[in-house]
């Protein structure tokens, strides 16, 4: 068997935020983050996982305590995890600067979990016929996202981007960002409060992947379990490890397809106060909004299980 051939299986556990000693639990789920990140790693690997990708939102807010408890967490178990920052891993005008990391500490910090320069975002071979293209859409180098929670891949990112997928002709690339590329619920639109989801020049990166063939990316920041197409790219999106209904996606890699299932976290009651902490919590919707988002959280079948059909490479 070549290396054309062999499959490939990992795990996405994305947007924990970890909150170590929070008074309010609320529907991040603070007071079961280090719990439910342990028990989703224990999961991955268990389940045959090769690596883990974890596209964004370590942490609750940035905090240095909760970038540590997550770095330990990540290396205290065996899987190579690939991380990216998210929103909520950097700067924000509207928290105390003092307790809250900007984006330049964030590479330095997580050598050895996919950065490996002063970059955020990075690319690797994940086998000699596959590579990871991390894109960081969290800030710009000079902060320029400080007063937003949005995401925006900036000039020099966006050319490294289009000369990387260039150089990595004759792979299987698949790409890891947190922000969404591609609308995940119908609510999703430029100008709308859901519409912060949306990387702000998706369509810069889109064509560049358009442009490359790159017919996979993973994402998060949304806290749904959903797969949207465009063109010939799916984007394969994962509900929060921390949030209802609390979950990871098993995704298999063949020549010619990705197959995926998505597993919530096997613990019942811990599941259903995380639907209790969205449902009935203190959350910025009302109530019976809330309701229909715990199911758009969920995701419909098609979003969380599927077996799809890829160009080979
Ligand atoms: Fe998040
Ligand atoms: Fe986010």
């Amino acid at each position: 068997m070549n290396h054309q051939s062999e499959l490939t299986t990992f795990a996405i556990i994305t947007d924990p935020h970890l909150g170590l000693d929070e008074s309010e639990n609320g529907w991040k789920m603070h007071q079961h983050g280090e719990v439910l990140l342990r028990g989703h790693l224990r999961l991955a690997l268990e389940g045959g996982a090769e690596f883990v990708l974890m596209p964004g939102d370590l942490t609750k807010d940035s905090e240095p305590w909760n970038h540590m408890a997550a770095r330990q967490i990540l290396s205290e178990q065996p899987l190579p995890v690939f991380v990216l920052p998210g929103n909520h891993d950097v700067r924000k005008s509207e928290l105390p600067a003092e307790a809250n990391w900007g984006i330049a500490k964030f590479a330095p910090f997580y050598q050895g979990f996919g950065p490996t320069g002063t970059h955020p975002y990075y690319s690797l071979d994940l086998k000699p016929s596959l590579r990871l293209i991390a894109i960081n859409t969290a800030d710009t180098p000079d902060e320029s996202l400080v007063d937003t929670w949005g995401g925006r891949v900036d000039d020099e990112q966006l050319a490294w981007l289009d000369t990387e997928l260039a150089a990595s002709r004759g792979k299987r690339c698949i790409v890891m960002i947190h922000h969404n590329l591609l609308p995940h619920s119908r609510d999703d639109h430029e100008g709308t409060f859901w519409g912060h989801f949306l990387l702000q020049n998706r369509n810069d990166v889109l064509s560049i992947l358009e442009r490359h063939d790159v017919q996979l990316a993973f994402s998060g920041h949304h806290h749904v379990n959903n797969i949207a197409r465009h063109g010939d790219l799916y984007e394969i999106t994962t509900a929060g490890a921390t949030t209802y209904p609390c979950s990871h996606r098993f995704v298999t890699l063949g020549p010619d397809f990705v197959q995926t299932r998505t597993v919530n976290f096997p613990d019942e009651q811990v599941v259903s106060v995380a639907l209790r902490e969205l449902t009935e919590g203190p959350f910025h919707m009302p109530t019976g909004d809330r309701q229909e988002l715990a199911a758009v959280f969920h995701g419909r079948p098609e979003g969380r299980d599927a077996k799809l059909a890829l160009r080979r490479i």
